[in-house]
């Protein structure tokens, strides 16, 4: 059977990157994305990377619809759901915007896979439902806590996605709920070809692409939040992971959903990080002598809701997915550097 993956979100950072690998790996590919925080020149490079085509319908998750009638033409076997805004400041600024845009648009999602009996499902979610927790180590087990109102959208989603599979059996008719819930850690750098990576709008949130930006001129100083951290070097530590190796890790996972564990239906979390914590000194530094650019940064204070450390147990995702993440900080940099020096102006 040809397995034909709707990928939601799919002209997006990870999902753009989740496309090629699903491409390589034989899957059929249909995307689904209303653009809002991307764009389709990012599919166009995805064909070319692959030399593979795929069907894109520029359409938002929450249109029933519209969503209904992709499913009606595409010969769907599962999803991966991306489509979602992910910027915390914003959702505390406009918080009934993210509730209705991730939660609301996932409901309507679950909702027309059921019309559908299209019941596999691998969803985003982020090491930012564990919220403020006293571990640094995470592992799946950990109360889930989210501290503002994006983390509260992926911990929403994922409760949703735990009752929803929790009524597996009682309708024995009925196909079972298979969902796996990947927490991301802190994705970062781009594909190897330098022809998709992350295209933040405006000035970026998070760590990467601002020192990519300061290391090309585009931006002038980097700001480091907080050197008062109990940390070896006073600065915050976090697992970031190559975006590469993260869209593998949804690979095995389909293949898990579709495989001996899952047979019986059933909702389940994975870590998705490299075990390893990194300051932002460290990334600095590795950034500086990686691109031999400087990255010209000063210290300032701590940024709010931020933690002093935090990184992944993936043992998890090795033991359930046989899935690890194989690339060094040095290739991420790499990468992010080579997709920054051949994109200074992202996909425009
Ligand atoms: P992104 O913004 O690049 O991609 C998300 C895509 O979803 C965009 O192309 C956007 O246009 C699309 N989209 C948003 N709302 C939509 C809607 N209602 N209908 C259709 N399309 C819609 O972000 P990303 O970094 O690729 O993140 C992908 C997913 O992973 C998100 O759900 C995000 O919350 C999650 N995540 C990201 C990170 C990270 O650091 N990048 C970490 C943890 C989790
Ligand atoms: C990393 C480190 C900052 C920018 C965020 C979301 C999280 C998840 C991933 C989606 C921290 C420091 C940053 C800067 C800095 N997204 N920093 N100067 O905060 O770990 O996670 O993205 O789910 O939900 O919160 O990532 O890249 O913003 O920060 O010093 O200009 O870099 O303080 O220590 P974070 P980040």
């Amino acid at each position: 059977m040809v397995n034909t993956v709707l990928v939601t979100g799919g002209a997006g950072y990870i999902g753009s990157h989740a496309c090629v690998e699903l491409l390589q790996s034989g899957y059929q590919v249909v995307v689904v994305d209303n653009l809002a925080n991307s764009n389709c020149e990012s599919l166009k490079r995805v064909q070319d990377i692959t030399g593979k085509p795929l069907a894109f319908y520029q359409v938002d998750i929450r249109d029933r619809n519209a969503l209904a009638e992709v499913f009606a033409k595409e010969p769907i076997t599962s999803v991966i759901h991306f489509a979602g805004l992910k910027a915390v400041g914003e959702s505390c600024e406009q918080p009934l915007m993210y509730y209705h845009n991730n939660v609301y648009g996932t409901l309507v999602l679950i909702q027309v896979m059921a019309d559908a009996d299209v019941k596999q499902l691998v969803f985003s979610s982020s090491a930012t439902v564990y919220g403020a927790s006293e571990h640094v180590q995470y592992t799946e087990d950990l109360p889930i806590g989210a501290i503002n109102p994006y983390g509260r959208t992926k911990a929403m989603i994922e409760d949703i996605l735990r009752d929803l599979s929790a009524t597996d059996g009682l309708k024995p008719t009925e196909s079972p709920w298979k969902i796996a819930l990947l927490r991301y850690f802190n994705p970062i750098g781009a594909h190897e070809s330098g022809k998709i990576g992350e295209d933040p709008n405006g000035i970026p949130n998070n760590l990467m692409p601002y020192v990519a930006q300061v290391a090309i001129g585009k931006l002038a100083q980097l700001s480091v939040f907080g050197n008062d951290y109990p940390t070896p070097d006073g600065t915050g530590i976090r697992d970031y992971i190559h975006v590469v190796d993260l869209v593998k890790g949804h690979i095995k996972a389909i293949q898990a959903l579709q495989g001996e564990k899952f047979a019986a239906g059933g909702c389940k979390a994975y870590n998705l990080g490299t075990g390893r914590g990194c300051s932002v000194l460290e990334i600095i530094e590795t950034f500086e002598r990686a691109t031999g650019r400087k990255v010209n940064y000063k210290f300032a204070p701590r940024r709010t809701g931020d933690l002093a450390e935090c990184f992944a147990n993936p043992e998890l995702a090795l033991k359930e997915l046989n899935w690890k993440a194989e690339k060094s900080l040095d290739d991420m940099i790499a990468d992010t550097w080579l997709w920054q020096v051949k994109n200074p102006q992202g996909y425009n």
